[in-house]
């Protein structure tokens, strides 16, 4: 079998708040194609180690490399236009925008053309977004914000996609329904990192999961004939 080309590759990483250090020496990689799940307990620093990644929390020691350029010093926005796209915890919306200017902020720095092709893939990976697209999006349910949160992210193709807790805050029904779409990201072969700490989701979705515990990378294994039972996983993150 062929290696798999690495994506992302997260070496010694330090970083946190002033007089807080949060990461102390955090190493992973994560394949083209992959979906990697983050896990860890409330406070154990996977939005901050999204943050970091993404350039909102710098880095104070370590590196940061994608496709093998190293990214770990770059400010936010250019951290994006290497196609690092990350969708927060807070989700970040305009809420009196409609459902589709939200969805083409997403885009801003691209042109027309890629932006219609772009808004049609996601319409097909989130239909109820379609029936909605002019709607403002504060009216929508809070599952139907998190579609548009990733779909944003998605209307600029990006090279690897970071999530914070998609399933947070949502009904089992949406939780599904988000759930559903990682199939399909996979055949289209995007690359994900994402928290998640409804475990039986990251099992369900992931290649591989990776547990953040005490400022650095407790476990890091596939998931594919792991003999790891859920209940052994729930152990290594909280107790
Ligand atoms: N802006 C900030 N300034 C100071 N401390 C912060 C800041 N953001 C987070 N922290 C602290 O850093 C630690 C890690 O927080 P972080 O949000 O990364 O954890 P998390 O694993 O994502 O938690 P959760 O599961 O609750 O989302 C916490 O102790 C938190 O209080
Ligand atoms: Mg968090």
């Amino acid at each position: 079998m062929a290696t798999p080309e690495v994506l992302l590759s997260v070496r010694d990483v330090r970083s946190g708040y002033r007089n807080h250090p949060i990461l102390l020496g955090v190493n992973f990689d994560v394949s083209v194609g992959e979906l990697v799940v983050l896990l860890g307990a409330n406070g154990s620093g996977k939005s901050t180690c999204l943050n970091t990644i993404s350039g909102f929390v710098s880095l104070s020691a370590g590196s940061i490399a994608l496709g093998g350029a190293e990214i770990g010093h770059l400010a936010p926005h250019l951290v994006f236009r290497t196609g690092v796209v990350q969708v927060s915890q807070k989700r970040d919306l305009f809420p009196d925008l409609t459902v589709e200017d939200n969805l083409r902020l997403g885009g801003r720095t691209r042109g027309r053309e890629f932006i219609a092709e772009s808004l049609e893939r996601v319409y097909t990976y989130f239909p109820r977004l379609q029936e909605r697209t002019h709607q403002r999006t504060r009216v929508l349910s809070g599952g139907e914000q998190q579609m548009v949160a990733i779909g944003r992210a998605l209307v600029s193709r990006p090279r690897l996609l970071l999530l914070d807790e998609p399933s947070g805050g949502l009904s089992p029904q949406f939780v599904n329904e988000i759930a559903g779409i990682f199939g399909r990201l996979k055949i289209d072969g995007v690359t994900i990192l994402m928290v998640e700490q409804d475990i039986n989701l990251a099992l369900a979705v992931a290649d591989r999961f990776i547990i953040l515990r005490s400022g650095t990378i407790r476990e890091d294994r596939t998931i594919k004939g792991s003999t790891e039972t859920k209940e052994e996983i729930v152990r290594k993150i909280y107790l």
